[in-house]
């Protein structure tokens, strides 16, 4: 059984399935640490479109915390049941390089993440951000991979 894993959370339903996993393969008094990485100038793809108005308030230092906790919040409430410690972690910066750092921080046995995320780029198999964190990781990278139907946890979305 792992010790402490580190679980990336961006939002989507694939980081939510690859936490529910990670609950399950953690040792009861074990250590989850849920990470989300907020950059102050999100990719586009991910949001379409975005007025100026949207795109200032993106970019606020305040909005991205704020975003931050609410989806660590949701994702904390999928693995209530979940017996061990959990911790929770908001940072700012380069999604893949900071899930390392902060892997290497922690001393984490492993980091175990959706294999896609929130980009709605279609005929990818695994996501930039999965791609570079198996690369450059100094730690055991897992990679949970679901179809978007098998990943999606709540109904109250759909
Ligand atoms: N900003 C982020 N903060 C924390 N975790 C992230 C972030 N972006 C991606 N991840 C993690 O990486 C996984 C794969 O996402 P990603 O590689 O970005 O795929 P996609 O290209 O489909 O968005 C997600 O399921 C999540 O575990
Ligand atoms: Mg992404």
């Amino acid at each position: 059984m792992f010790k402490s894993l580190l679980v990336p959370i961006d939002g989507s339903d694939y980081a939510l399935k690859a936490l529910e996993v990670a609950s399950q393969m953690v040792a009861a008094e074990g250590m989850l640490y849920l990470l989300t990485v907020r950059e102050l100038l999100p990719p586009l793809h991910e949001h379409g479109a975005m007025s100026v108005e949207a795109a200032i308030h993106a970019a606020s230092p305040e909005a991205a915390e704020k975003e931050g906790r609410a989806l660590l919040d949701k994702a904390g409430e999928t693995i209530a049941a979940y017996p061990g410690e959990v911790q929770t972690l908001i940072r700012m910066g380069s999604p893949a390089r900071v899930i390392v750092k902060e892997a290497d921080r922690l001393g984490v046995d492993a980091i175990v993440m959706g294999s896609r995320g929130l980009s709605d780029i279609s005929g990818l198999i695994v996501g930039s951000v999965s791609h570079k964190v198996t690369h450059i990781a100094n730690c055991m990278v897992i990679s949970v991979h679901t179809k978007l139907d098998q990943a999606a946890l709540t109904d109250d979305e759909s």
